[in-house]
């Protein structure tokens, strides 16, 4: 019989990159940028979303004066950002061009300045050139700001399914410029605060009441708040990824995802006209008040949650939730745990709160009581109050 040898292999990497707080990084007296280039080959190109370019006009001038004030070269891209860029694998095909084209080696740059949708995508692009070049990311939107952008992850929507080809790959450096902020939308500009409220409510109350506390100057675009909401959140999910023991998520457990699995499926549901951070404010809300109707949080507290996100300017409750012409829970949303559950791997966990700044992961959601805590957002809701239907058929 043959006696199979092993040759047992074990090695470490260690990862470490700066997340920058700044402003106007592409004016020549700001030398965040120009610092970070200085560390290796110093050639760089960047790719920039169409939006950036619309709403911040003079910038591609701005970017190649900042270069040539610094005697660098730097070819620019001007791609569509938004989830076109990671439905459409054009696009990576454009940016693997662009990084071939320029001859960008593994000790060269890549610059990728957008909002989440884009940095994922190209930041998939970086990872696969080469094996791997080296990631610049500048996110433009709060929600890649506080979040997205500060993380490991990135990818492309493949099959019909979000995210499913991608890769873990720290980026080299993340520089973060609020100035970027001043052009969104209202709504996607509140969008991210939803996952501010996320990390709050699972590990910082301090945060929570904060929040809660600044919620009319928020809604009013306060820069400096936001800048403030924006570092705290960074902060608190760089820790977490850093410190928590699962970078690369290879367990179950995905605690930075509370609220998300309703949220997927509601993302999904509703053909993406709801943005993720809406979503995810419906998700936390739902998430909320099971954990009440299942013995955790006290009623202050829930009512706390649900006035903060309402008085962000989130809906609470979706009409997606349920069933079309029927006070039922929409049967799909069960199909989203089982979704949640496959996209994490292995057993279901799903986070839900101790009490505010202290989450709870369980391993199973009773439907019964999920049916009861999507009938109790429905008559918190203002959806509820103005649609006199909803009110008969509860009667
Ligand atoms: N990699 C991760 O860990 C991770 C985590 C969470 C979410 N995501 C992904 O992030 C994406 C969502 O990111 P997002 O919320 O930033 O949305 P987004 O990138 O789709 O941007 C939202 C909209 O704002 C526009 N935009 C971007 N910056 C702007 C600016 N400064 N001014 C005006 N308009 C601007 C975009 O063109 C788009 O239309 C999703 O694809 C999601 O899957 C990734
Ligand atoms: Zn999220």
């Amino acid at each position: 019989m043959y006696k199979a040898q092993t040759i047992q292999q074990h090695f470490q990497v260690s990862y470490q990159y700066p997340v920058i707080f700044s402003r106007n990084i592409f004016n020549p007296e700001n030398e965040e940028l120009i610092g970070i280039l200085r560390h290796g080959s110093a050639k760089a190109v960047l790719v920039i979303e169409t939006a950036i370019r619309e709403c911040h006009p003079g910038i591609l001038r701005e970017i190649n004066n900042y270069f040539k004030v610094h005697g660098l070269h730097c070819e620019v891209l001007v791609i569509p950002g938004g989830e076109a860029i990671k439905n459409e694998p054009a696009y990576i095909e454009e940016v693997l061009t662009f990084i071939h084209e320029h001859r960008i080696d593994r000790h060269s740059y890549l610059i990728a300045v957008g909002g989440g949708a884009l940095l994922d995508a190209v930041g998939y692009a970086a990872a696969i050139a080469h094996r791997g070049i080296r990631l610049i990311r500048v996110p433009t939107t709060v929600l890649s700001q506080n979040d997205s952008g500060v993380g490991v992850k990135n990818s492309v929507n493949h099959f019909g399914k979000k995210n499913f080809l991608g890769t873990f790959s720290p980026p080299y450096a993340v520089i973060n410029d609020a100035v970027f902020l001043e052009s969104l939308d209202d709504r996607n500009w509140r969008s991210g605060i939803a996952e501010a409220v996320k990390v709050a409510l699972i590990k910082d109350k301090v945060f929570f009441d904060w929040i809660s506390a600044n919620v009319e100057a928020l809604n009013n675009r306060d820069m400096t708040l936001m800048e403030q909401l924006v570092f705290r959140c960074a902060e608190l999910h760089i820790e977490h990824i850093g410190t928590a023991g699962d970078p690369f998520e290879k367990g179950s457990s995905r605690p930075l995802d509370f609220g998300h699995w309703a949220a997927h499926k509601l993302e999904c549901l509703s053909g993406y006209q709801l943005l993720h951070g809406e979503a995810v404010a419906i998700g936390i809300a739902l998430d909320t008040v099971y954990s009440r109707l299942t013995g955790r949080l006290n009623a202050m507290e829930v009512f706390r949650v649900l006035d903060c996100l309402k008085a962000l300017g989130f809906e609470i409750f979706h009409p997606m939730l349920l069933e079309e012409h029927s006070l039922e829970i929409h049967p799909q949303l069960f199909r989203g745990l089982e979704e949640f559950r496959e996209h994490l791997g292995g057993e279901l966990t799903i986070m839900l709160l101790e009490e505010i700044g202290k989450g709870e992961e369980v391993q199973e959601m009773s439907h019964t009581i999920l049916s009861e805590a999507v009938q109790y957002l429905l008559k918190s809701s203002s959806v509820f109050n103005d649609n006199p239907i909803l009110i008969q058929q509860s009667l």
